[in-house]
């Protein structure tokens, strides 16, 4: 059979592990994509860096964009980040030019989701994002596909790594906000901007992302309040720990009678709560609905491996065929979803 000729564009934490990781599961992955997959082409601004594997086995491209545009590649596996620039132009071109899409670039479809659905459409590819949320746990596939006996009432959780470690570790060892921003910088798990991460930004990103699958609603992440950690100090821990609670930044969406509500911001949850647990790394999404009552899955949200864990999975399924729409159903068939002000929590 033909394999599945592939181009990874962006080498970091999890362009870098997706090849490694495909260098070793790479018989599990044909298997399950019906066919090989063959890295061919990379891309990366710097040529000389030492990525831990050898790069002369693929063909090098100094600009992302030129690689999407080799007309030898099948799929185009963009891991650069960022809402525009290169990130959006690779896209953009690979899809023009009837090429798959595997990203996981929650900033580029928060922006431009619907733009990029629609362009995917008329070609008749794939854009897949799994990795795009909560890092390792197959979110996009459980609402996608997994549920469509069910009406979602709301959906929320835990979506941004990089705030649950800081959280996580500023309450239990007592290090400073500081000192626990540069060790997730340093494991790899921190946006290239942390702003993205602490301000809350990120973890709105992947809400906007979810909401419209849970929803079946055009993204609309203009529409999310959104608040972050930054300002949350060691003594609101310990504040929040006195009075039996934990505090995590959330990402909540909700059908109200107005509208969809969206809102991320720092929550005071009961200690007690499994949603307390989490720590670390870890994300959790639960998903409130009317058949299977009450869903949540929990698993590591960054990190290169995990995220490339979704990755692979998704160029898995462009090997096998199945184009799914982007957001549950057609692009014509999405409702724009009035936006309900946030209430009062
Ligand atoms: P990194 O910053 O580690 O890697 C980015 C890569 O893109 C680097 O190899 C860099 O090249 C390359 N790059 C950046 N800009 C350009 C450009 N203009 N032209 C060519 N190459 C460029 O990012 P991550 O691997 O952490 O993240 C990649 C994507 O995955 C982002 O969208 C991020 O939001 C998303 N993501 C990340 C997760 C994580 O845990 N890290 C989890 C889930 C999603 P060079 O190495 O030469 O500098
Ligand atoms: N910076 C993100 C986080 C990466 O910490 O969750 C995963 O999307």
């Amino acid at each position: 059979t033909r394999p599945l000729r592939v181009g990874i564009a962006g080498l970091g934490t999890v362009g870098a592990s997706v090849i490694r990781i495909l260098d070793r599961q790479n018989e599990a992955v044909a298997q399950r994509g019906g066919r090989p997959v063959e890295v061919v082409a990379i891309s990366a601004r710097d040529r000389t860096k030492d990525r831990g594997f050898d790069l002369s086995r693929f063909t090098w491209f100094d600009s992302p964009v030129e690689l999407a545009r080799a007309a030898d590649l099948d799929c185009v596996v963009e891991l650069v980040g960022g809402a525009d620039g290169a990130a959006l132009d690779t896209v953009r071109a690979a899809l023009s030019l009837g090429k798959h899409v595997v990203t996981a670039n929650k900033a580029l479809l928060a922006k431009h989701g619907l733009e990029l659905a629609k362009l995917a459409e008329e070609k008749g590819v794939s854009l897949a994002f799994e990795a795009s949320v909560a890092g390792g746990i197959p979110i996009i596939k459980t609402l996608r596909e997994a549920l469509p006996a069910n009406r979602i009432s709301r959906l929320y959780g835990i979506l941004n790594g990089t705030c649950n470690y800081i959280l996580s570790r500023m309450e239990l060892e007592g290090l400073t906000f500081a000192e626990c921003l540069k060790d997730a910088q340093r494991l790899g798990y921190a946006e290239a901007d942390p702003t993205f991460d602490v301000e809350g930004f990120d973890t709105a990103h992947k809400l906007a992302i979810l909401t419209s699958l849970a929803f079946g609603t055009e993204i609309d992440a203009e529409a999310i309040y959104v608040e972050g950690i930054s300002s949350i100090t060691p003594l609101d821990l310990a504040m929040a720990k006195e009075l039996g609670f934990r505090i995590k930044l959330l990402g909540v969406a909700e059908r109200t009678k107005t509208g969809i509500e969206q809102r991320v911001h720092p929550t005071m949850v009961p200690r007690t709560s499994s949603i307390a647990q989490v720590m670390g790394v870890t994300n959790a999404v639960t998903i409130d609905a009317d058949a299977v009552r009450e869903l949540t899955l929990i698993g590591p949200g960054a990190g290169g491996d995990a995220t490339a864990s979704a990755v692979v999975a998704d160029i898995a399924d462009v090997a096998i065929g199945t184009v799914q729409p982007l957001f549950g159903s057609p692009t014509d068939r999405l409702e724009k979803a009035p936006r309900a002000p946030m209430q009062r929590h």
